[in-house]
């Protein structure tokens, strides 16, 4: 061969390797089971981990994952560690400081060339670390840090809702990842996961609970588990099921005032905390949806929850106990039950008992009013409860960022200490001081590759992380650190991306419940739309209670021409939502009977503003399609292609749910759709006839 020959055969292959090297670095294939924890590309580090524990080897670990060099030597350019394990960061003299930021608190200083992260527990530098790994995620500048940092919330808990036979309920992503699994890699990259955003507890059964979770068997699988998580800050809990004394204990009652009950559950408690000694606690759902509970026996609330508080106590483990009970009775709303059930019993609650409230009073709907109970009851632990898991939101297959909608909760002003008495600060204790703090969030999370079901709703457990850490965060910091550490580094992209996030959320409700409707779904599944559903053996599982559409108008009258549960917020919000002039209009429909003519703010009638608000849902859904396309290139194809097809799916149930609430409305309104809204598609009793399916 020639030496030109070579010299060509060479740069052409040099070239190849380039352009390969380059192709592979920036669109590489990803099927998304690395979630945020996506480490290509990070600046070179020297990093110096100065500590022995099983979670010093987790932060040693995961440097080597994220490509990063682990030093024992003094010429790092990162050192991590205690004042008690490391010289460097004693001589600070930082203990009195660190000290302050609490156990999971954590601080980040660049000084002169040496970036150091201290905390003075072992968790507190994972925490440390993870941060500074999204610093670097995320291109920020390191080298004048300054950060000091510590909680909002001290429990961070998400709920699962994993069932004996492996199934989730209402999980879209799979199966359990530990009832019926045993993938211990996958364990340890939830945990990994988890702890990357201050996430430390996790409900691993259905709050819809089987006794049998509290035998021998599951125990030591529930012990096992605990092991994985426990270098990574998170303590496992359990959902008991409130007759457990009857079902294992053979017992004749599960009367919580019955001292053989008491004594069964304190030795019960006592079992678990031999098998784990950090055990975290229980989350009870009682007398809720046919689950056994102190109701049963004539005795209330806190007589259950305090009960098992007693027994878990001397353990220091505490009770979650759920605030969605409702129950039916003549012209009952249930959007007042949890509070009427509750809120009597302020400051009867055993100190180490918490409340979980729901975001809003009736359950995880596309948008509801903060729920009265938040700032009703200062003597009362409390701790609200999201859905992450999209039950009432497409399931994994419309993309609807939920960070906005939770944003919009936690800034909601509940008055109960005056003006700016947000649900953030009620949450958060600066109100009421309370001793316990926490938030939890049912999860999103299976057994599919990409955990999800959808790349896009890894975003929704990563905002739920983040907020939990910080109620006070933005919608659009939590965006932009998701798609960068996720899905690209493009800044034309990240700046599409974030937009389409932070509009999902109104989008989502403008084409299912517009302007405060609530609960149209199909009955059962909650997938599709059924306005027109009257066939649930509860009046307050259909439909139709809840907009009472007729000939008039549309919406539930919680005014007090209605059922006046308006008049369980205070009296500033109760003034505000009971007006049909200051009420806002995303909620009009949920406190207002109002005619189909009402003059909306736009000047248009409702029924016109009902019907365009449908379409804008579509519309948006459509512009996004043209957009993501256009993406192309700037996120890996596997994951681009994914996204495009849910996007697909999203369109035709946006059209779908349009077509499907608009006709039946129709049949009441007895209005010709405005101009500008599409005419359905199929005929109403095809919409009634079949289901959309998913
Ligand atoms: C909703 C959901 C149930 C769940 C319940 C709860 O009603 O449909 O599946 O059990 O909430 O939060 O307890």
């Amino acid at each position: 061969m020639s030496r030109k020959k070579a010299q060509k055969i060479l740069f052409y292959g040099l070239n190849s390797f380039v352009l390969f090297v380059l192709f592979c670095g920036y669109v590489k294939a990803d099927d998304g089971s690395r979630l945020w924890l996506r480490y290509d590309q990070l600046p070179s580090q020297r990093v110096a981990v100065q500590g022995q524990s099983a979670t010093f080897d987790v932060i040693r670990r995961e440097l080597v994952v994220a490509g990063i060099v682990v030093k024992n030597s003094d010429d790092a350019s990162v050192v991590i560690g205690l004042p008690q394990t490391s010289t460097l960061i004693r001589k600070l003299g930082w203990e009195p400081e660190l000290q302050k930021l609490g156990p999971e608190g954590f601080r980040i200083r660049t000084i002169r060339n040496v970036i150091v992260i201290a905390s003075t527990t072992d968790i507190g530098t994972l925490y440390g670390t993870f941060h500074f790994l999204r610093l670097l995620q995320t291109d920020q500048p390191i080298d004048r840090l300054q950060i000091d940092q510590r909680p909002a919330l001290k429990l961070r808990l998400l709920n699962h809702w994993d069932n004996i036979d492996g199934s989730i309920e209402r999980g879209y992503a799979g199966k359990s990842l530990w009832i019926g699994a045993d993938d211990k890699q996958r364990l340890v990259d939830y945990a990994r996961a988890n702890a990357s955003i201050g996430i430390n507890g996790s409900v691993l059964n259905n709050v819809n609970a089987d006794s049998e979770f509290l035998t021998a068997k599951y125990l030591d699988r529930f012990a096992a588990i605990a092991d994985v998580f426990r270098p990574y800050g998170i303590r496992v809990y359990l959902s008991p099921r409130f007759s457990a004394p009857i079902e294992l204990g053979k017992l004749p009652t599960a009367d919580p005032l019955d001292t053989s009950v008491i004594e069964w559950w304190k030795q019960k408690a006592d079992e678990i905390y031999r098998l784990i000694p950090d055990f975290g606690g229980f989350l009870v759902k009682a007398n809720s949806e046919g689950q056994p509970g102190p109701g049963t026996y004539n005795r209330t609330h806190a007589d259950g929850a305090n009960m098992l508080a007693a027994a878990l106590a001397p353990h220091h483990g505490i009770v979650m106990w759920r605030a969605f009970v409702y129950d039916m009775k003549p012209g009952y709303d249930r959007a007042g039950a949890a509070y009427e059930n509750l809120q009597p019993f302020d400051g009867k609650f055993a100190p180490n008992v918490l409340l979980q409230v729901k975001n809003g009073p009736i359950d995880f709907q596309p948008r509801e009013p903060f729920h009265p109970l938040f700032g009703a009851m200062p003597r009362t632990q409390m701790m609200p409860e999201f859905q992450i898991t999209q039950e009432y939101l497409g399931f994994d297959n419309h993309f609807v960022f939920l960070a906005s909608m939770w944003r919009e909760f936690l800034d909601s002003d509940t008055y109960a200490r005056g003006r700016g008495s947000t649900v953030s600060r009620v949450v958060d204790g600066s109100h009421f001081r309370q001793r316990l703090t926490g938030i939890a969030g049912v999860a999103n999370t299976g057994s599919d590759t990409n955990w999800t079901g959808y790349d896009l709703l890894q975003a929704n457990w990563y905002a739920f992380g983040r907020l939990a850490w910080n109620p006070q965060l933005s919608s659009e910091q939590i965006a932009i650190e998701w798609i960068r550490m996720t899905l690209t580094h493009d800044g034309r992209a990240i700046t599409t991306i974030m937009r389409m996030m932070l509009e999902s959320h109104d989008a989502v409700v403008n084409y299912m419940t517009p302007l405060g409707l609530h609960h149209l779904f199909w009955g059962g599944h909650h997938y599709g739309p059924a306005p027109w559903w009257d066939k649930e053996k509860r009046d307050d599982w259909n439909p139709v209670y809840y907009h009472k559409a007729d000939a008039f108008g549309i919406g539930f009258d919680r005014t007090k021409t209605g059922s006046d549960t308006v008049n369980q917020y205070r009296r500033e919000v109760a003034r505000q939502f009971s007006n049909v002039e200051t009420c806002p209009e995303e909620f009009l429909l949920w406190f207002h009977h109002v005619s189909w003519d009402h003059k909306m703010r736009s000047g248009r009638t409702l029924w016109d503003e009902m019907a365009l608000r449908y379409q804008r849902g579509v519309d948006w859904v459509r512009t996004t399609r043209v957009k993501w396309a256009i993406l192309a290139g700037s996120v890996d194809p596997e994951r681009h292609a994914a996204i495009s097809k849910k996007l697909a799916i999203q369109e035709r149930d946006a059209i779908w749910w349009r077509d499907a609430c608009l006709s039946y409305f129709q049949t009441f309104s007895k209005q010709p759709l405005p101009r500008g809204v599409e005419p359905p598609a199929k005929t109403l009793s095809e919409y009634k006839e079949k289901a959309l399916e998913w």
